[in-house]
């Protein structure tokens, strides 16, 4: 029997490797890289930089082409276009498996993150295993997502006392708005600052960019304040790098205007609080990026 483990490598910092991740990559034969073109070549960079800390000698790495989404298509072809990639992806992952991998070999797939959230991975690996063309087991180690680096990053919660948090894309903001009743919400994937249009709300918002990496940025503050500095930030560094990976908190504040994530508000909680942290690091006051992340 073939054996693969999805692993979740943290969202940039490669010290955010948990110690199961260690183990696994310690323990596998074939590493499985989906290359995503030139220009995410720094993500490409971390999983390489992982193999060589980390994996045995000996190891085989398997790179194949990921293929390209057709990004373009309006919301309403949304889901074929996934659906049509989803599918392609597949067909990649059913060659990797069936000819790079031995019966009895473990492989791996590096996934950004955490597995969980917002990856395609395991799906693709039950689609692959339904067609029942090569037969194989799968595990998932689960790792720091960038939901997880950012709030950390920020020195918050995710959830005010007893209260929901939503995660959601950009996309789905920008077409359903805030939904009611969720006073946390955690928008990925927004290619468009969609937290733009919410400037006329009591917003708080704590947004940070390249996480975990030496290009990180943290803006935090009210959204009326601070919605401007970190458009012309984002297009900055997405200019000068080419590509970027931003998160976002969006926190209702109570009627005082005062948060209380996770309860812990308190003097000495660490939590930064609006009006009080602001901008918490690598973002200096010009709104320049700083490259004042971690390692
Ligand atoms: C396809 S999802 C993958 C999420 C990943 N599985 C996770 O657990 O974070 C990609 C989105 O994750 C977020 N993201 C991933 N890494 C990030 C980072 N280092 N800094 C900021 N946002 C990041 C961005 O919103 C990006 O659009």
């Amino acid at each position: 029997m073939k054996e693969i483990h999805v692993i979740g490598i943290g969202s940039g910092d490669p010290e955010q490797l948990t110690l199961q991740a260690v183990r696994a990559l310690a323990a596998t034969d074939v590493f499985f890289l989906l290359d995503k073109g030139e220009e995410k070549a720094d993500l490409i960079r971390l999983r390489e930089l992982l193999l060589a800390r980390h994996a045995r000698p000996g190891h085989r790495v398997a790179v194949a082409r990921d293929p390209d989404r057709d990004r373009t298509a309006p919301t309403r072809g949304y889901a074929p276009a996934v659906d049509d990639w989803r599918r392609r992806r597949a067909d990649v992952y059913e060659r990797l498996i069936g000819e790079e991998l031995a019966d009895g070999e473990r492989g791996a797939f590096l996934v950004w993150g955490d597995p969980a959230l917002y990856d395609s991975t395991l799906g693709i690996l039950q689609e692959v295993h339904a067609r029942g063309t090569t037969d194989f087991t799968w595990t998932v180690i689960p790792g720091i997502s960038s939901v997880s680096a950012l709030a950390a990053r920020h020195r918050t919660g995710l959830n005010q006392v007893g209260r929901p948090v939503q995660i959601t894309t950009g996309r789905r903001l920008a077409d359903t708005g805030l939904p009611p009743d969720v006073d946390d919400l955690v928008v990925m994937l927004d290619a468009h600052q969609t937290f733009a249009r919410f400037t006329d709300h009591d917003l708080h918002i704590y947004w940070g960019a390249y996480l975990g990496t030496p290009d990180e940025i943290l803006i935090s503050g009210p959204l009326t304040e601070v919605a401007d500095r970190i458009r012309t930030t984002r297009d900055q560094a997405r200019a000068r790098k080419g590509w970027i990976m931003d998160t976002y908190l969006l926190r209702r504040l109570g009627p005082a205007g005062v948060e209380g994530p996770q309860g812990a508000s308190g003097p000495g909680s660490g939590a930064a609080r609006p009006g009080e942290a602001g901008d918490v690091s690598g973002e200096s006051g010009d709104g320049s990026a700083s490259a004042d992340g971690p390692g």
